[in-house]
């Protein structure tokens, strides 16, 4: 049986676009792309999403009084389409603890730096390569990783890296860490989720190969 999946998202939705891809070269097989849930009306990705054919849906924290609401109101639409698996891929509003716990160990998110450096709150957008080049590392990446109450906190699931270039701006090394890793390991994590292959240990996430 495929696995539904859910991709949540903000803005120009290039991630989404490379599960897109994924399912139409057979990366992705064990799952389908069912729906695609915005936090705002006005994300390219939605255009995305609705050229390929996928149902989309918009849900604005502003629309609601309390976190709560919000992550029912989120609920409410995994629940409607069977999901199995929610993918934040650029997702940038806050869910709650209630969201989290209904969909335990069912979220991943791309994280645009090798976690746990450069993570956490405050770290989004170029903010993350800023510090990354600031700080002075040598390689640099991206992260998928389960998500759990801890922001960017839950167990990796895959990391790839990047050689840090002299010349690199935060734009340039934005740029190669989607091309080269995020485009990569996002939908290669979806695939080994919906085929089953994933297995939490402690903090490990075990492959099955
Ligand atoms: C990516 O860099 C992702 O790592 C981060 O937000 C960006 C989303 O880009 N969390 P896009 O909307 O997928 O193009």
């Amino acid at each position: 049986m495929l696995k539904n999946i859910a991709v949540l998202v903000s803005g120009g939705g290039t991630n989404l676009q490379a599960l897109i891809d994924a399912q139409d070269s057979g990366v992705i097989h064990s799952g389908r792309l069912t729906c695609v849930i915005a936090s705002n009306a006005d994300a390219y990705a939605l255009t995305r999403a609705k050229n390929h054919g996928i149902p989309t849906y918009v849900a604005r924290r502003k629309d609601y009084k309390s976190l709560e609401e919000y992550d029912n109101a989120l609920c409410d639409i995994l629940d409607e389409n069977h999901i199995d698996l929610v993918v934040m891929a650029g997702f940038l509003t806050i869910t709650g603890p209630a969201f989290v716990r209904r969909y335990d160990h069912k979220i991943i998110n791309i994280h645009p730096s090798l976690i746990p450096a450069f993570c956490g709150q405050g770290f989004y957008g170029l903010k993350v390569h800023e510090a990354a080049l600031n700080y002075g590392v040598k390689v640099s990446g991206a992260t998928v990783h389960f998500v759990n109450e801890v922001a960017d906190g839950g167990e990796i699931i895959l990391q790839k890296t990047v050689d840090v270039r002299e010349d690199d701006t935060p734009e340039t090394l934005q740029k190669r860490i989607m091309q080269e890793c995020e485009w990569h390991i996002l939908p290669e994590a979806a695939e080994l989720f919906c085929a089953g292959a994933l297995t939490v240990s402690g903090r490990r996430v075990l492959i099955k190969k």
